[in-house]
């Protein structure tokens, strides 16, 4: 598998204090907080870089303003890389920084890395649930979670104005596969045989201009995506749209507006595949888009957390009930 996915995304941005509180918040871990260069991490350690727009040696702009400027792929050896610097050499530039992380451009113009995978492999983190026909959480009480630090950068999504010519760049030159298609007007593809369902998403732009729609990153599972999605919209950062499930790649999701560029999304439980999942052809319509979704995400102002009781003063409390005591 000569890539396994996304290790980093660079943005250049308007406001680094805004955008590094929004991706504090976003509960990233900070690795390096300076002026000129913010980088956090999520739990397999793909990191968010953040600079000024203006930064020199920042890959070329695809649109105006605040964006992604280049995704850094993880290799996972480096007769890999050394086979896509062969290749994308060509007919483009491409340069190898010291450390070995190699930058060229794709065919729409932005700016991609690889180099060989800094991300840990995610220890098992499943909670036990419970179903109607098997209790794995027995006299617990299930997890309520606040601030999550996201598990992994699933996927990028961009509008581009040709779907066709990118198709043909990542998985010729680049070894991707398609996962899903959305007909005529978007395709979905995953840079290694085995994963999730996705690591980009092309849409056709309806302007004919390039511009990010947004950056998903994983989190361990429903609880935490609900934990996530509430404590981020109490935070007052705007929801794009969400919480809500997807059609393709099954996933719940939850998107609010970034000002890094687009949208960043929550999401949970997506399809893994591998060589043997056959591509669909989808019907691009709003029904496509989610089973299900809340346009503005939950409203919950007048819902604080209870508070329990500990569990001495609940038997003691029934000690008294039993005695006649009142309360
Ligand atoms: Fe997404």
């Amino acid at each position: 598998m000569p890539l396994n996915g996304i290790d980093a995304v660079v943005y250049g941005v308007a406001n680094m204090e805004k955008c590094r509180k929004y991706f504090s918040d976003w509960g990233l871990k900070k690795i390096f907080g300076g002026k000129n260069k913010s980088v956090y991490e999520t739990r397999d350690r793909s990191q968010i870089i953040l600079c000024p727009q203006a930064t020199k040696d920042l890959p070329k702009a695809i649109q105006r303003g605040s964006t992604v400027r280049e995704i850094v792929w993880g290799a996972t050896s480096k007769a890999d890389l050394k086979r896509i610097e062969k290749e994308l050499s060509k007919d483009r530039d491409v340069t190898v920084d010291k450390d070995g992380t190699m930058h060229s451009v794709d065919d729409f113009g932005l700016g991609i890395a690889f180099r060989l995978t800094r991300r840990r492999k995610l220890k098992d983190a499943r909670r036990p649930m419970n179903s109607a026909s098997c209790a794995e959480r027995v006299n617990t009480p299930a997890l309520y979670h606040t601030s999550v630090q996201p598990t992994h950068i699933g996927h990028c999504v961009f509008a581009v104005p040709d779907i066709k010519k990118l198709e043909k760049f990542y998985t010729e030159r680049l070894g991707f596969s398609v996962s899903d298609y959305y007909t005529g007007r978007g395709i979905f593809m995953r840079a290694g045989k085995r994963g999730g369902h996705h690591n980009l998403f092309f849409l056709e732009a309806e302007t004919g201009k390039a511009s990010i729609n947004h950056v998903a990153f994983g989190v361990e599972d429903l609880h935490e995506l609900f934990g996530a999605g509430l404590h981020f919209q109490g935070q007052k950062h705007k929801v794009a749209v969400g919480p809500g499930r997807h059609h393709v790649s099954s996933a719940y999701f939850w998107y609010f507006d970034c000002p890094a560029g687009g949208a960043t999304e929550y999401f949970c439980d997506e399809d893994f595949v591998t060589e043997d999942w056959a591509p669909g052809h989808w019907h691009p319509a709003p029904e496509t888009f989610a089973e299900w979704f809340m346009a503005d995400g939950i409203q919950r102002e007048n819902l604080l957390p209870p508070t329990r009781e500990s569990r001495d003063t609940k038997i003691k409390r029934k000690k008294n009930v039993r005695a006649g005591v009142k309360a």
